[in-house]
């Protein structure tokens, strides 16, 4: 009797959460599972046709947001979770992220583990959020990557004046003195201000330190990666990109000019960076009503209503193929004459990707000089085609350290002719 009464209550509370989850986002058609992607439970339970779990976004991407037939849908859980709005759509995001200032902030529940070290650009909200910005965002300008131009031979010099300088100023310092650096660190340093009215106290410095790591490395790395994978397994791909640097750099290092003269290979990078968002979900909390025009299923105004949550599928944007034509395959032609702005893989946006530029720069000169000099090809297993080899390696992807990206990969390497 008991057990009866306790399932009733059971399926009467899920029930409930339900048509309350449904009615909180305007009964707008999705999915309804036990429990939502972003939960403890969505998480820790695998991804099976009943639960979505932390992989539905890369694993049904071809199928999802109702096989691209909707641009917007909500994620509704009956167990647990909170419902949230996904969106999977390019024409979507833009209406949402770039008028987003003031109309959402970014959940502070989800920011938790980026708190770790204090408050930090990526987790901040509103005025805290501008001050962090105004403060950070000369560190990332054009004139802070002319450092990149500096040739390899200036670099190594450099590297030695640094260790010399280092040695000086450790000498000079003692045991337990502070440690002044370069780059961005020093610009966070010198902008310490214990008050935090116009600079950051000690915790936002640390804060931001680790979001930079957090938020920069992984990202790029993963990219390059998957970069590397794709033109190993397509060589008339490889061999355009090798002819293009071979005309534009020669045996010179590159330069911020030269880097932007190479449109074969960035395409090759975005193309990579579209197969595998590494900023892969983006989150909002809405703090006022926002209309999205969308065209999907039909033309409508869809509301998304202040006090819910929205779930930004980056696999899903970039993977649509009424946006992306043959999203499975890649073609960085896509990509060829299409401005910087419109590189959606960073975000958009006032909180677009603060180390855009640098991530481009840097992974283009480390692409540039390494297949300037070596070639990349596949190791298939034994009788395997490059197709099977495609689906077996290049199709598997989920969270590497903190970025999403593809598996590791391993290629062999030769001298190129
Ligand atoms: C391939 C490399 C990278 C990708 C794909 C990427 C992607 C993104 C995306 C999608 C966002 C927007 C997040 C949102 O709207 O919620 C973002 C923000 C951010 N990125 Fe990147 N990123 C990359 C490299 C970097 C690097 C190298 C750094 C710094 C060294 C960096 C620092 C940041 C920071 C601090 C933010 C937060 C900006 C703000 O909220 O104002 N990222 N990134």
């Amino acid at each position: 009797m008991l057990g009866v009464a306790l399932f009733t209550a059971l399926i009467g509370g899920c029930i409930y959460k339900l048509i309350t989850g449904l009615r909180s986002v305007r009964w707008l058609p999705g999915l309804r599972v036990p429990f939502a992607p972003m939960s403890l439970f969505g998480v820790l339970v695998p991804t099976y046709w009943w639960n979505p779990g932390s992989k539905w976004s890369w694993e049904w991407r071809q199928t999802n947001f109702m096989s691209h037939k909707h641009e917007i849908i909500s994620i509704v859980p009956f167990i647990w979770g909170r419902p949230a709005y996904h969106v999977g759509s390019l024409n979507a995001i833009k209406q949402i992220l770039e008028a987003e200032q003031r109309r959402t902030i970014k959940p502070r529940d989800l920011m938790v583990p980026l708190l770790l070290w204090g408050e930090n650009l990526i987790s901040s909200n509103d005025e805290m959020w501008k001050r962090h910005r105004r403060i950070m965002g000369p560190a990332f300008s054009l004139s802070t990557l002319q450092v990149l131009n500096k040739t390899w031979n200036q670099l190594e010099k450099a590297m030695h004046n640094l260790v010399a300088t280092r040695k000086k100023e450790l000498d000079a310092l003692g045991v337990g003195g502070e440690r002044p650096d370069d780059g961005v660190f020093t610009r966070l340093v010198s902008e310490l201000d214990e008050d935090a009215k116009h600079g950051l106290d000690k915790g936002e410095v640390i804060g931001n330190t680790f979001a930079m790591l957090f938020a920069g490395h992984e990202t790029t790395a993963n990219t390059l990666t998957a970069t590397f994978g794709f033109l190993a397994l397509y060589p008339e791909h490889q061999d355009q990109v090798a002819a293009e640097i071979r005309a534009v750099l020669g045996d010179e290092d590159p330069t911020l000019d030269t880097l932007s003269a190479l449109p074969i290979l960035q395409a090759c990078f975005y193309e990579s960076l579209r197969f595998f968002p590494a900023g892969v979900t983006l989150t909002r909390d809405v703090l006022e009503d926002i209309s999205v025009t969308v065209s999907r299923p039909s033309h409508q105004t869809i509301c998304l209503e202040k006090g819910s949550r929205i779930i930004i599928d980056m696999v899903g944007v970039h993977h649509d193929p009424n946006v992306f034509q043959d999203p499975e395959s890649f073609k960085p032609e896509r990509w060829h004459n299409v401005p910087e702005h419109l590189v959606s893989m960073f975000g958009l946006g006032p909180r677009g990707c603060i180390g855009r530029k640098f991530a481009v720069t840097e992974a283009m000169c480390f692409l540039a000089l390494f297949l300037r000099d070596w070639e990349v090809d596949i190791v298939l297993q034994d009788g395997e085609s490059r197709e099977e080899y495609k689906d077996r390696v290049m199709t598997k992807a989920g969270m590497v350290g903190l970025a999403f990206g593809v598996g590791p990969i391993t290629l062999q390497v030769s001298k190129r002719s």
